[in-house]
């Protein structure tokens, strides 16, 4: 029979390159992209009740409450694009709380990557940043400009993208990280994302070839 679709888990500190390696992974491996923190700045853009209060926690680099989160996550996680194309999860779980959510309805991924980062290159890397409106890409004023004037004209900056803001954030992480991988001990593979984005990507596609092997083996068709 057809293998089962991929699930995929991506997590890693404010700016370690998840949202980047997503776009990398994403046109290579067709999966649907479903990234927490893409869910709530639309909530916000689009001043729901939600998006209201979500904003607030996000000002100050906290975790938005689960009562916002957790269904908004799952419901995604549960439409027919994702369940039939497979997913890549970003940004979520961020708390042992919300692990423990996605356990109880039986979502668990077939691989949870960790990008690791050395903090002074995340300062580096959240300050530099800048997203094209249209299309929703993520550059880089240094690491990755834009291809012409036209678009670096257009480029916004993320309202919690300050240096303050994202020491806030780093502390958030740095309380809810270890509980987080403990729940995917087995499954985690920690790749190095200090480097430039395509050794980073090599090591990703590395990481989903093996377990597309392991698969193959475990349902007998290799
Ligand atoms: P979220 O949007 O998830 O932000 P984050 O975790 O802080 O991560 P970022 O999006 O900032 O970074 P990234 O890792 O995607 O890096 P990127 O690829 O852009 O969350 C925002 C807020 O929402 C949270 O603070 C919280 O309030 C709330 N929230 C989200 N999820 C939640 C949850 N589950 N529960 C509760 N609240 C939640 O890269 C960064 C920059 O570096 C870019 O400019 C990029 O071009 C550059 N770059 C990337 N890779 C490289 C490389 N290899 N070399 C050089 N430059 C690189």
């Amino acid at each position: 029979g057809k293998a089962e679709p991929l699930k995929v888990i991506i997590s890693g500190a404010p700016a370690s390159g998840k949202g980047t390696q997503c776009e990398l992974i994403t046109q290579k491996y067709g999966l649907v992209h479903i990234a927490a923190g893409d869910l709530l700045r639309a909530e916000v853009a689009a001043a729901s009740e939600n998006g209201k209060l979500a904003k607030e926690y996000m000002e100050k680099g906290e975790l938005v409450p689960n009562e916002i989160v957790v269904m908004m996550v799952k419901e995604r996680l549960l439409q027919p694009d994702s369940q039939q194309r497979g997913w890549l999860l970003d940004g979520y779980p961020r708390s042992s709380s919300q692990a423990a959510a996605l356990e109880d309805y039986g979502i668990r991924p077939d691989l949870f990557i960790l990008l690791d980062v050395s903090e002074d290159i995340l300062v580096e890397r959240v300050v530099g940043r800048r997203l094209d409106p249209l299309t929703g890409k993520i550059y880089h004023l240094k690491y990755s400009p834009p291809e012409n004037d036209e678009i670096a004209s257009r480029l916004t900056q993320r309202f919690d993208d300050t240096e303050e803001k994202v020491k806030l954030r780093l502390r958030t992480h740095h309380q809810n990280v270890d509980a987080v991988l403990s729940v995917y001990k087995d499954i985690t593979v920690k790749v190095n994302g200090n480097e430039a984005k395509e050794h980073v990507f090599a090591q990703i596609h590395a990481a989903l070839t093996h377990v597309g092997e392991q698969r193959k083996v475990n349902s007998g068709s290799l």
